[in-house]
This record gives structure tokens, C-alpha cells and sequence, in this order.
């Protein structure tokens, strides 16, 4: 088996490694601790206080009453429920607002909302990345059922001012939800504050577990389930819990909370000099979206460069054993260049020139190092040939 040791590992926005913290709580939920949480013996309660206390520490991490977690299968389940659930409250409900470099999680879901004869406004975004705010509320009509918009890109970065487009949807009375699979555990977030009605998120995007993530639904917001059963979840989300990915995604939300409040972490400054150091040496490169560092979650850097072709250039990195990425890792292999990218830019060729690095608080300056001088060596080389490696043979 080829491990992550072996490798630079600078695509943490496809996934991260488990914080062995992490796989250390949930063990007893994998082998001794067995019981069903909705059993009414005592040894099930243990199942039950674990996946207690796991929804006390991720309220903790978002700033809101464990009472408004809904644990889910992850990300995109938390997607399309939010999504399925706006329509069944919205009498008039025939039109939603999105943007156009969502993650397929919610594009899926609204195209095919569309073809039931929904309408949908996929907003566009300026150079930066960023949506129009005047041009979203300037979108919304009576029947809009709902608003959705990511509070980070999983390509650029770019954090979006959800909660000033939650505000204005309060105050329209529509409900707004923000796909934070990328910003929970990386920014601060208080939901206590703010007018979001719902949120998804998803455990690997911070060292917890796959296939488990969860949605904040603020206690004032109706929520109809997607997945209807037993009443698990208190009636929102059917299914025997997922009980050691729970406590997985408990413990992450735990260290991440710790981590941001100590503000110790060194991913944003690995970033940083990585990025600092690439432009500085490689001629024609830029990046891509929000050009201050503060406007984009702090572990990632999606660069374009001049001259070079990405799936030619993911290959020769990948052979001297760096992971990043061309776009989102859904993707990946498909040829198909970044649908945000060309969101930003559609005359410009920039989608088919970008590699995105995204960073993790497992990585080690010494991968940064390598990173700073393996970059350039693979752009020069892929500028020297003439025609870049045919995908199918160099594979
Ligand atoms: C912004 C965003 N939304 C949703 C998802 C899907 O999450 P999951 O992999 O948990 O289904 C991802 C995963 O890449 C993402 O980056």
C-alpha cells in the first residue's frame, strides 16, 4: 500500500488525514461499544452520550446549541437535503439563487430542480471570485424559495459575505443556506451571530472521518427530512447514527476548535511563504481569486501559470510525489477544466492553466521546502517542451 508518508500531501481541500486523536476516540465505537443509540439499555447509552457529546462539540466549533445539528452522511447529503427540504415549505416555491461556482453538491441538485420545471439563477462572480451582493438581492422575487451560497470556494479559497447576503435574506424573508464544507474548521464561526438559517459541513475537509458531515439548522427554520425513518436526529434525519463517524467528527471539531482559538496553527503561514515564494520565482504566475490573502480561507492557494497545460503538469508532480490539484478532486481526470475558474474568467484561459495546493496542519516546512523547489523545476520543464505529455501515455 503506498502511504501519505511517501508523498508531499498538498490537497487537503480534497480530504485530510485523520488526527490520530481522532481515530483514538472512535475505536471503542468500532469494536467494543457496539450498541445502537436509540436502544434503551445502559450499554447503548454509551453510544448515546458519545453522539452527545459529539453534537456538543461541533456546536461549540459553530457557535450554536447542539440542538441545531442534524448529523448527516456528509457534505453533500447535507446539500441536497437542504435543498429538498426549502421546496417543501415554499408554497410559491418554483425559484432558487445560487451561484455559479458552487461545488457540485448544490449545482447537481439545482440543475435538477430545473429540469422539473424550477427556476434557478446561477449567479455569476467577478475576477475575484465574489458574487455581487446588490446584483443577488436585486434577484430575489416572492416565490424565491430559497438562496444558496458557499461561504468558501473549494478551488480558490475566496470566502463569501454570507452573513451580510443572510442578513438581506432575512430581511426579504427568504431562507438562506451557505455550503461551509470548506470554511468549517479553518475560519472562526459564530451562527449565533449571524441570520444563516442553514449550514452543511463535512468531517474530512478537518481531520475527522468520510462519509460523515452534519447541517446547523437554526432552531427558528423549518426543516422537512430528506431521508425519512426511524426519527433518528429528532425526526430530521432517519438511519441508526453513524456512531464512531460521529464521534470522529465530534473530536475534529474539537481540536479545530482549539486550534483556531490558540491561533498556533502554521498552515496559513505555510501558505503564505509557498505562495510568496512561487510568484517570486516563476514568471507568469498568478492567482486565482481574491488577490488579499485575508479574503480566502488560509490553507489555500490556487495559482494559474502562464504556458503550461494542468493535466500534464499534475502528472509530472505527481511523479516526483506532490498531490495537489487541478480544481475541485470531483474533477479530477475528467479533462474538464475549472467550471469556477471559467466563472471568473470566461474569455481568458486560466481554467486550463491552475493548479490549486491546499494546505493542512499535518504538513511540515520540509514539505514546503520541497514543494518551493519542486513547483518551478516541473513549470520550467512543461515550458521547455513543445507540446505538452499526451494525458493518456504518460499515465
Ligand atoms: C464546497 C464543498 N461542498 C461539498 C462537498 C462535498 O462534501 P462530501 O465529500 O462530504 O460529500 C465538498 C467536497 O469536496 C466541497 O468542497
Amino acid at each position: 500500500m503506498i502511504t501519505g508518508d511517501e508523498f508531499v500531501y498538498l490537497d487537503n481541500n480534497a480530504t485530510t488525514p485523520l488526527d490520530p486523536a481522532v481515530i483514538e476516540e472512535m475505536l471503542p465505537f468500532l469494536t467494543k461499544c457496539y450498541g445502537n443509540p436509540s436502544s434503551g439499555y445502559t450499554f447503548a447509552g454509551q453510544a448515546r452520550k458519545a453522539v452527545d457529546l459529539a453534537r456538543e462539540r461541533l456546536a461549540a466549533l459553530l457557535g450554536c446549541e447542539p440542538s441545531e445539528i442534524v448529523f448527516t452522511s456528509g457534505g453533500t447529503e447535507s446539500n441536497n437535503a437542504v435543498i429538498h427540504s426549502a421546496l417543501q415549505f415554499a408554497p410559491l416555491g418554483k425559484h432558487v439563487i445560487t451561484s455559479a461556482v458552487e461545488h457540485s453538491a448544490v449545482l447537481r441538485p439545482c440543475q435538477d430542480l430545473e429540469k422539473r420545471g424550477c427556476t434557478v439563477t446561477f449567479l455569476g462572480v467577478d475576477r475575484d471570485g465574489n458574487v455581487d451582493v446588490g446584483e443577488l438581492e436585486a434577484a430575489i422575487r416572492p416565490e424565491t424559495a430559497l438562496v444558496s451560497i458557499m461561504w468558501a470556494n473549494n478551488e480558490t479559497g475566496v470566502l463569501l459575505p454570507v452573513e451580510k447576503i443572510a442578513e438581506i435574506c432575512r430581511q426579504k424573508g427568504v431562507l438562506f443556506h451557505t455550503d461551509a464544507v470548506q470554511a468549517v474548521g479553518k475560519i472562526p464561526i459564530h451562527l449565533r451571530n449571524t441570520a444563516i438559517n442553514v449550514l452543511s459541513l463535512s468531517a474530512h475537509k478537518f481531520h475527522g472521518p468520510k462519509g460523515v458531515g452534519a447541517l446547523y439548522v437554526n432552531r427558528r427554520t423549518r426543516f422537512s427530512p430528506l431521508i425519512a425513518g426511524g426519527g433518528q436526529e429528532n425526526g430530521r434525519r432517519g438511519g441508526t447514527e453513524n456512531v464512531a463517524s460521529i464521534v470522529g467528527l465530534g473530536k475534529a471539531a474539537e481540536l479545530a476548535a482549539k486550534y483556531l482559538e490558540e491561533g498556533k496553527c502554521s498552515v496559513r503561514s505555510m501558505r503564505d511563504r509557498f505562495e510568496k515564494e512561487i510568484l517570486a520565482s516563476i514568471s507568469g504566475a498568478s492567482v486565482n481569486g481574491a488577490p488579499a490573502a485575508a479574503e480566502r480561507i488560509p490553507n489555500t492557494s490556487s495559482l494559474s501559470f502562464e504556458g503550461i497545460e494542468s493535466p500534464a503538469a499534475l502528472i509530472l508532480l505527481d511523479r516526483h510525489g506532490l498531490c495537489c490539484s487541478a480544481g475541485s478532486a470531483c474533477k479530477t481526470g475528467s479533462q474538464e477544466a475549472s467550471h469556477v475558474l471559467r466563472a471568473m474568467n470566461p474569455n481568458g484561459d486560466g481554467a486550463r492553466r491552475s493548479l490549486r495546493f491546499s494546505f493542512g496542519r499535518f504538513n511540515t516546512e520540509a514539505q514546503i521546502d520541497r514543494a518551493i523547489e519542486l513547483v518551478p523545476r516541473v513549470i520550467g520543464k512543461l515550458r521547455q517542451t513543445a507540446s505538452p505529455i499526451p494525458v493518456a501515455t504518460a499515465l
